[in-house]
């Protein structure tokens, strides 16, 4: 049976469970917040108590999905499960049989028989425990499951997060934690980022100098950049945990890595769980890792940095090739999904034109350049790959110079979108991990949560336009964390939670099904769950307030919280918010210039991001005076050859031609490096506070009547920073200045006038 007629028959079947408890005395029963979303959820009228000593039977082969459960509800709520006796149903019943085509169906139901799941593969009951460890209450004393009846199945198979435990690593139980997280989510894919040039963390027999030498290093600057955070955040987060430095010969070594053992023993922890681990041992570049003890395996028999990327494996000798081999040839024995990702990203092709065993390579094969020598050696990997029973992932780079038919693809470069469309095309796979949106090294801010929930990803681009056949080799998504500025598993979850969730959802819920408001409800509700497993997560930004606030006589600031479970503390004089600092219990009203730090503390104490707002008392801005010509409609824009980082230098840049414009907007068609200016007037019609928002991609300024006043320079992804200025009536002058990296450019300025309730963009401008 199909889902959707599963789905038909029980809407029948949970009619009549109503029905039967019409006259009973309701109680207030848990709520049921699933994140994701499933198909359909069909509530009854009452609950079953799940108590220690009941029992759980399984079909034979769900044997460590069973465990799985029992440790699961050991962990949660404290609750000993026993195991059914053979051929007797238990109080919950593991069952496979569910009739459906996607192997992650599952179909739950909790009645006063107890709790049934059924799914179409051990999958499908690993995502039906993922759904009951949520409906079991948050708080432990209360074990009363929600009749109800769940019937589910994803939409996308590929539902992947990956981990770099190169640059900063994470212990065994800690890499365990965060896959028992992404199974809570309905993730099934985990990819392990596994060696790099900051370190090599996988025993490898053959090769014991890789990790002997290859996962121990001094401190390096992304360590102390990371212990510096620590003392300008005011974060233990971001310090380097103790447990992982050893001192040898005087020196202090940071580091760690799996055993084999240790390897078997994560995989076979991720599959009772529904997820596969796609291993990742990065080749033929950020491979310093291993030339610590093997650097004969590059071009020139040393380990070295290039102009962009470190020193690439050697494709031109066979040594190094065979090395490479060896190498993956131990790993495919080690994790039984028959994904393997080859990493071939960010691959310094310079040592390669200047070595004599590559270029004879290019000849022999009749390679035109080392494009076409990076393809080489991936489609050499992918054959060995094959040879071994195994797919082959890699970067989107490897669709640069030819791609192979079979091999799927992890497309990150935002930049380079019609490695989508050309991949699609040729019929391979590709999972979307795009680097603005799912890479969560980035700080989250305040509307990231919104935008990947937003996010379709087939239509990620809205040049793309997939056909329907393109769109199904759109196998799924994937968020990546790289870690060289995420020292530790507390600081891990803070920059994976809550966006995960909405993650979560983007992979596993029908576009038609999606719902913000409702999806920002179960999280709030999801945070209960995060706090009481000890899991980090950032509080939302504070509300009430912003970055730079204007008052002519007094403010009131009323600072707001998403989360109903969190408490704010500030300071006025520049020190960071602690436990001791004034709590925020109302409505503040100011009369002075001060400067406030809001600092959200979690219900166990730890503080989260400070946000500082600045409260400035000022005279309202004079309006200018005009120029004394008639002055034209629209705003003037200067495009400017631009190549750069920071606004600074745009206007010394080559001019290549002016535009007039409706509003500050990039005009279409342009795009690639570019520097934009814009100048012009606007009118405030009433003396009054008027609040400007300035949003871009990469870096902008706005200055009004000459003065700075937003300052969002610097490459970045989408940010947007809001500020006021007290303006008399009358025309004032704006300019904002712009640059884009060639890597997807946006910009946007809003405006809200005294009365506005909303922002709206700043028109009717003259110049
Ligand atoms: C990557 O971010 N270098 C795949
Ligand atoms: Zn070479």
């Amino acid at each position: 049976m199909t889902i959707q007629r599963l789905v038909s028959r029980v809407v029948l079947f949970g009619g009549a469970i109503l029905l039967g408890a019409c006259g009973t005395q309701p109680e207030t029963m848990p709520e049921i917040n699933l994140i994701p979303k499933p198909i359909s959820i069909q509530e009854g009228a009452g609950s079953f108590k799940l108590k220690s000593g009941m029992t759980v039977a399984a079909d034979s082969g769900l044997r460590t999905e069973a465990a799985y459960l029992a440790e699961a509800l050991r962990n949660s709520s404290g609750l000993q499960l026993e195991e059914a006796r053979a051929g007797k149903s238990g109080n919950i019943n593991l069952r496979l049989g569910l009739d459906d085509p996607n192997p992650e169906a599952y179909m739950l139901t909790v009645d006063p028989e107890g709790i049934a799941i059924q799914g179409a593969s051990p999958r499908g009951v690993a995502m039906g425990i993922a759904t009951l460890r949520q409906l079991v209450p948050v708080d432990s004393r209360d074990s009363r499951i929600p009749y109800v009846t769940v019937i589910d199945a994803p939409r996308f198979d590929w539902r992947g997060a990956h981990l770099d435990v190169s640059r900063h690593f994470y212990t065994v139980d800690q890499v365990k934690r965060f896959i028992d997280l992404l199974a809570t989510y309905k993730f099934n894919k985990f990819h392990w980022h596994l060696t790099d040039d900051q370190g090599w963390r996988i025993e490898i027999k053959q090769y014991p100098l890789l990790t002997e030498r290859g996962a121990w290093r001094k401190f390096n600057g992304q360590d102390r950049e990371c212990m510096a955070m620590a003392v300008r955040e005011d974060n233990p987060e971001l310090l380097i945990p103790e447990e992982l430095l050893r001192i040898e010969n005087g020196d202090t070594l940071y580091g760690g890595y799996y055993t084999q053992d240790q390897v078997r023993d994560v995989v076979a922890y991720a599959s009772a769980r529904g997820i596969d681990v796609v291993p990742e041992l990065d080749m033929p570049g950020h491979l310093m890792g291993a030339q610590q003890g093997y650097p004969w395996i590059t071009c020139t028999g040393e380990s070295s940095w290039g102009q962009s990327f470190s020193s690439p494996l050697c494709p031109g000798k066979d040594s190094a090739l065979m090395f490479a081999k060896n190498v993956y040839s131990e790993v495919f024995n080690l994790f039984p999904y028959e994904y393997v990702h080859l990493g071939a990203d960010e691959v310094e092709k310079t040592n390669w034109k200047a070595c004599p065993d590559c270029q004879a390579r290019m000849r022999t094969y009749e390679l035109a350049d080392e494009e076409e020598l990076q393809a080489w050696f991936v489609h050499d990997m992918e054959n060995h790959f094959n040879a071994n029973g195994k797919k082959m992932i890699g970067w989107d780079e490897i669709v640069d110079g030819g791609l192979s038919p079979t091999a799927t693809v992890t497309w990150w470069r935002d930049w380079s979108p019609t490695a989508v469309t050309r991949a699609t095309a040729q019929g391979n796979d590709v999972i979307i991990c795009p680097d603005f949106l799912l890479y969560f090294d980035f700080i989250e801010q305040g509307r990231d949560l919104r935008r990947i929930y937003d996010t379709e990803p087939t239509a990620y681009r809205a040049d793309w336009r997939l056909t329907p056949k393109q769109a199904r080799h759109i196998r799924g998504i994937q968020a990546n964390t790289w870690c060289e500025r995420i020292p530790s598993e507390r600081r891990m979850q803070y920059q994976v939670m809550p966006r995960l969730l909405a993650v979560s959802e983007m992979g596993w819920t029908r576009p038609e099904a999606k719902d913000w408001s409702d999806f920002e409800r179960r999280f709030v509700a999801q945070v209960d769950r995060l706090d009481r497993h000890g899991i980090n997560y950032r509080v939302p930004d504070l509300t009430g307030f912003n970055d730079i606030n204007v008052f002519v006589d007094t403010a009131v600031i009323e600072v707001g919280c998403l989360l109903p479970n969190i408490t704010v503390r500030y300071t006025t004089d520049g020190t960071f918010p602690n436990a001791e600092s004034p709590l925020y219990t109302g409505p503040i009203t100011v009369t002075e210039s001060t400067r406030f730090i809001f600092r959200p503390f979690r219900p166990d104490g730890t503080a989260g991001a400070m946000q500082t707002a600045e409260y400035r008392k000022e005279a309202y801005l004079p309006a200018a005076t005009l120029p004394d010509r008639k002055l034209e409609n629209g705003v003037r824009m200067i495009y400017h050859e631009f190549k750069g980082r920071t606004c600074a230098g745009i206007e010394k840049s080559e001019v290549v031609r002016s535009y007039t414009l409706d509003s500050v907007a990039i005009p279409e068609k342009l795009e690639g490096w570019l520097g934009l200016i814009y100048e012009g007037y606007f009118e405030a019609p009433q003396d009054g506070i008027y609040t400007f928002s300035l949003m871009s991609n990469d870096g902008s300024m706005l200055y009004v009547d000459g003065q700075p006043l937003i300052d969002n320079d610097g490459p970045h992804g989408d940010k947007r920073l809001t500020a006021q200025r007290a303006l008399a009536r009358g025309w004032h002058r704006i300019r904002v200045e712009y640059f884009d990296m060639n890597n997807g450019g946006m910009l946007s300025v809003q405006w809200r006038r005294p009365t506005d309730e909303t922002f709206r963009t700043l028109s009717g401008l003259k110049h």
